[in-house]
């Protein structure tokens, strides 16, 4: 119950309603006029061109220059900003800009807001609208739940009118907008779970959050797992890992039925330690400290299904995660210790900080048995990830090329940094055990890789890729002016994206 009562306020939450009109740009009325500008294109009279030449504007991409008018314009100020080279430009660079308009904008507190509704040939009208709902509403984001002064003092914008002189993109800008306000939604859904410190999100708490997402929808099924029942189905990779902990597991299993006949069926699976101890293979102080995170896979699952109902994809969609935590103590797994997972394999736990691959060996299986035509799993998996490609891009490994590609595809879309990574068969010698069938840790370099194969052993030949999210998952330091320093929710716009596509 405690979850339900937690979020309330966020999932009511409403910050400054985004629309669009048709009319002319230099003719609006209102407190602050967005405008997009290149690199090297001069596109204003000369009242604001010779302002911008006094503040050396150059359009480097997220530049911003505010303009008092003085009546100059009906607009009261004028905010330029930077698009950078027009033949570097991409979806990201628009992202980017908007978000830091909308930025600087606010900082002055203006009841109304107009901007440019930045069109090209290049990107469809709805793409665009979605792109830039999105940054707004993420840049937007803070996380202040445990802060005594909640929100910064700020008065948010009353309005954000986007203005076209086009007026036949306008339904399609208008439909963007709404697909943009449901991605950013699922995105910060996942934040705040994310964010909020273990103490108030165990493994009981994100069970409750399956549940409140499913209540009232004829859509969403979820069935709930305890240990008694894993016990039964004999997921011993998931109860080893849990016994350190005074917190009891659980099984989440939720599943979206289209209302139409489903195309496919594809299982999400997450990966949710609700903390990472490191278990007897403790962790030192520095890397523990941010080990609430290690659920964000779980809470990317949840974020989905958050908006799944009013995105409505054409598949049959099965999120699965354990929501476990991974404790030292007298009855925690030791080092040596057999596993049996939920496909009879045996794991040797050689460390218990790698605890990942071992609870989602028994998720892979389970989410086998529902017979998926592929699997998507998501796990804050390894360090070695972060180190081959750094914090902002997610690992792929897939047994499945088609089914790489369209998450790669996907990803591109909506600016999410991911990489594919090969299941090299010959380092499959590091997952072996000498005395049981695999160990979870690999050789000394590359467990990125091993830990991919180890996983592989329990999908069963099914489609299935795997995102290594360890270092998108939380920013250490503002990644974009879109995702700043904390819990990003990166997966969650690749996932709806993907899951569109069918
Ligand atoms: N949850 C961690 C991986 C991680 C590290 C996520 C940093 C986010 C940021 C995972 O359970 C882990 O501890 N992995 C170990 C494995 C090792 C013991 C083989 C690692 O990568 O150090
Ligand atoms: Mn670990
Ligand atoms: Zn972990």
């Amino acid at each position: 119950m405690i979850a339900c009562i937690f979020f309330q306020d966020r999932l009511s939450f409403k910050s400054v309603d985004i629309s669009i009109k048709k009319g002319i740009l230099f003719e609006q009325f209102c407190d602050i006029l967005i405008v997009y500008v290149f690199q090297g294109v001069d596109r204003f009279d000369d009242f604001i061109s010779k302002i911008l030449k006094e503040e050396k504007f150059k359009a480097k991409l997220c530049q911003t220059v505010l303009i008092r008018t003085g009546g100059h314009l009906p607009a009261k100020r004028v905010l330029v900003v930077g698009l950078g080279k027009k033949e570097e430009f991409d979806f990201q660079s628009l992202r980017r800009a908007t978000a830091s308009a909308y930025f600087s904008a606010k900082s002055i507190e203006p009841k109304t807001i107009v901007s440019e509704f930045f069109n090209t040939s290049d990107f469809e009208s709805k793409e665009i609208a979605q792109a830039v709902t999105e940054s707004i509403r993420l840049a937007d984001y803070s996380f202040t739940k445990y802060k005594k002064e909640n929100g910064n003092g700020k008065r948010k914008p009353q309005s954000f009118e986007f203005v076209t002189d086009d007026g036949r993109i306008i339904k399609k800008v208008q439909s963007g907008i709404s697909l943009g306000e449901l991605t950013a939604r699922a995105t910060i859904f996942a934040r705040d779970l994310i964010n909020t410190p273990t103490q108030d999100m165990s493994p009981r708490h994100l069970v409750e959050f399956a549940k409140s997402i499913a209540k009232g929808k004829s859509t969403i099924r979820v069935r709930v797992f305890d240990e008694e029942k894993l016990e039964k189905m004999g997921a011993g990779g998931i109860l080893g890992i849990a016994k350190g902990s005074d917190d009891p597991p659980f099984f989440v299993h939720m599943i979206y039925h289209p209302k139409i006949k489903a195309k496919k069926k594809i299982a999400i699976v997450g990966k949710g330690v609700t903390f990472d101890s490191g278990g007897l293979s403790l962790k030192p102080a520095a890397s523990m400290s941010t080990m609430k995170i290690d659920m964000a896979g779980a809470a990317d699952v949840l974020g989905l299904f958050s908006v799944i109902n009013e995105i409505a994809p054409a598949v049959e969609v099965h999120g699965i995660f354990a929501a476990v935590e991974n404790m030292p103590s007298g009855r925690a797994v030791r080092p040596g210790d057999i596993l049996k997972a939920m496909n009879g394999k045996t794991m040797e736990i050689l460390n218990t900080d790698a605890e990942g691959r071992v609870i989602l060996a028994d998720s892979l299986v389970y989410a086998t048995k529902q017979k998926p035509d592929m699997i998507v799993d998501l796990a804050t998996l390894t360090g070695a990830c972060m180190v081959a490609l750094g914090e902002e891009i997610t690992g792929l490994l897939s047994n499945d090329s088609k089914l790489a590609n369209l998450i790669l595809t996907a990803a591109a879309k909506v600016s999410e940094k991911m990489w594919e990574l090969p299941l090299e068969k010959n380092y499959k010698q590091f997952t072996k055990s000498d005395v049981a069938d695999l160990k979870n840790i690999g050789g000394k370099y590359g467990d990125v890789i091993s830990a991919g194969l180890f996983l592989e052993e329990f999908v069963n030949k099914t489609p299935w890729a795997h995102l290594d999210i360890a270092g998108p998952s939380f920013a250490e330091r503002d990644f974009d002016e879109y995702t700043k320093k904390g819990a990003t929710g990166h997966g969650v716009r690749t996932l709806i994206e993907f899951l569109r596509g069918f």
